[in-house]
């Protein structure tokens, strides 16, 4: 995919934001996303960077709308259909503008901010979110090529000082660590977060369908189903122009497309004996007063 260099926006340098390290892209527009109104019905789709939005909205996307309005997974892209809630790249959108301008009911809005920046609208209309996570490893894998095609990320440096990052929580969006926990805890005061798995759904898609459904109260039959979980296969979105990202001008796919590999346990072909070891290590006492288990093989 040619890359026009003159549309692309710089790459922004890592910045602290209220104690969370961020980028200037997903924090320019501060005022507006913390007065968001959130509507009792929108669904909000949380994650950590690189952990399955782009798949958890695809799915939730064709779950409400691909019978209603079987258009719209043809002609609109799919950061369309989902707004980023908190991205600001100049001459585009906002993801808030696009997020008011939804007309569909419910809003599907994506964001990836840690639990404690979320706007407080979300909270207060006690609207449902469906939170993904994916282990630490393949997350930290899937970030480093993302990084290194992207221009609204940092430089990503090498494999090695990046993995050093990773663990000390000096990435876009903050720690892994604090964003998967904190969200965990947050299930305990506000019941209406569905937390998922990438493992899981890489392990039986059509179960993670069902669970998605029963939590949303949706009524979908076996065989439409059936039909998203087939569509949504990595192969099939991989394929999908309106879902694979081929028409945002900020990654550049020759040096590593935005559907990458999709699997579990692909941080074997990265990390080093000797960086797993330190990592699990680290691993540990970061995660030592959590409940929260992640499987990084399936
Ligand atoms: S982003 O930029 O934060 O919105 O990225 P995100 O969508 O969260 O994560 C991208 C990774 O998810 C993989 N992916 C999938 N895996 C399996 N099946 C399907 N259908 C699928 N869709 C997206 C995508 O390939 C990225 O993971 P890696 O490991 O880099 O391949």
């Amino acid at each position: 995919m040619p890359v026009d260099k003159t549309t692309t926006p710089p790459r922004p340098n890592l910045i602290d934001f209220h104690g969370v390290s961020m980028v200037h892209y997903f924090t320019d527009n501060w005022e507006k996303i913390q007065n968001f109104k959130a509507r009792p019905d929108d669904i909000l789709i949380a994650t950590y960077p690189k952990a399955g939005t782009t798949w958890v909205s695809y799915i939730l996307d064709l779950l409400y709308f691909s019978q209603t309005q079987p258009d719209r997974q043809t002609s609109t892209p799919l950061n369309d259909r989902v707004p980023f809630l908190e991205i600001t790249i100049p001459n585009q959108s906002s993801g808030t503008d696009l997020a008011d301008s939804l007309d569909t009911c419910p809003r599907l809005i994506k964001t990836h901010l840690p639990v404690q920046l979320i706007p407080k609208s979300f909270w207060e209309q006690k609207c449902r979110v469906v939170y993904v996570a994916r282990n630490a490893k393949d997350n930290a894998v899937s970030y480093f090529h993302f990084d290194r095609m992207t221009c609204v990320q940092p430089e990503p440096g090498d494999w090695n000082s990046y993995l050093q990052r990773f663990i000390d929580g000096k990435m876009v969006f903050g720690s892994w660590y604090d964003h998967v926990t904190g969200w965990w805890e947050k299930k305990h005061s506000h019941p209406k977060i569905q937390y998922m798995f990438f493992e899981d759904m890489v392990e039986d898609t059509g179960r993670e369908i069902n669970k998605l459904c029963s939590f949303l109260g949706l009524t979908s039959t076996t065989k439409e189903k059936e039909q998203i979980r087939h569509q949504s296969q990595f192969d099939n979105m991989k394929k999908d122009d309106m879902a694979n990202y081929s028409t945002v001008k900020a990654m550049d796919f020759k040096i590593s497309p935005f559907m990458r590999k999709g699997k579990v346990g692909d941080w074997r072909n990265h990390f080093t004996v000797a960086q797993n070891e330190q990592f699990d290590e680290d691993y540990k006492k970061k995660m030592k007063n959590t409940t929260l288990q992640f499987r990084t093989l399936v």
